[in-house]
């Protein structure tokens, strides 16, 4: 079931958005979320800072757990997810260190690294809110367009339009990761919510398909969203332009 939030700009859907996830965690103060990176979540980390800073959000008791990290890049290096969760996220809250969850791209047995991840989540009894972004080519997580989609945590190739789409956040397309460690479509769709944000004309496409559908599509992985009972969908007027409302 999806349940659809057109808001004005990308302002409005970061406040929105953070506001859901805030009044979601007042709730229940130890959630197990699952975090998504991206310049779409940017502003709901700036607003969830935000309020934690005014005393009104409590994170000590939150655990996390990222979807997806890339292959080989060191964690040090400033485009890694790692990076970016403390940069926008870790380094400016209570969470404690230790319920903080990442894939580790560096290691040196990926299977080992994949079956780790799934059955940690397994273990902190599986993950209440995911929230997610979505690609221009459709992908959520960095679950790509294929003729079959993997059900677990894996190792994916990253499609040509996610490496230019991304290329923004290196020096140059060619240091952008070819493969990423990514939850799987079941992983995800485990999740009790679900929440997806995305703003701008370039992922109108995208919220189409999510929306308007007839069949779940492995070449659009976001349509595997449908079959998900909760999933809350915030996006701006740009991203809903090819829906009609
Ligand atoms: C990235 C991430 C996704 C993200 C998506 C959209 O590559 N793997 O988790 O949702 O692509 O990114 P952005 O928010 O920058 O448009």
């Amino acid at each position: 079931m999806l349940n659809l939030i057109v808001v004005k700009d990308y302002d409005e859907m970061s406040l929105v958005s953070a506001n859901w996830l805030a009044d979601e965690i007042n709730k229940d103060p130890s959630l197990v979320l699952g975090l998504a990176t991206g310049g779409t979540p940017e502003g709901l980390y700036a607003n969830l800072i935000k309020m934690y800073k005014k005393g009104s959000l409590d994170f000590s008791s939150i655990k996390t757990f990222n979807l997806d990290e890339y292959v080989s890049l060191p964690r040090e290096n400033e485009s890694s997810y790692y990076t970016y969760m403390h940069n926008h996220l870790f380094d400016h809250v209570n969470l404690n260190p230790n319920n903080i969850h990442l894939m580790d791209g560096n290691v040196t047995n990926l299977t080992i690294e994949r079956q780790r991840y799934d059955q940690l989540i397994l273990d902190k009894g599986g993950i209440d809110i995911q929230l997610l972004g979505v690609g221009v080519n459709g992908h959520i997580g960095f679950n790509e367009p294929d003729s079959t989609l993997k059900i677990d945590v894996h190792v994916t190739r990253l499609a040509k339009e996610t490496i230019s789409a991304n290329a923004r956040y290196f020096n140059s397309i060619t240091e952008v990761p070819k493969f990423s460690l990514t939850m799987g479509i079941g992983s995800i769709l485990r999740a009790k919510k679900i929440i997806l944000i995305a703003d701008g004309e370039h992922k109108a496409k995208a919220i189409k398909d999510l929306f308007r559908s007839e069949v779940i599509d492995p070449l659009k992985p976001v349509t595997f969203l449908r079959l998900h009972p909760d999933v809350t969908v915030i996006i701006d007027e740009k991203a809903a332009k090819e829906i009609e409302l």
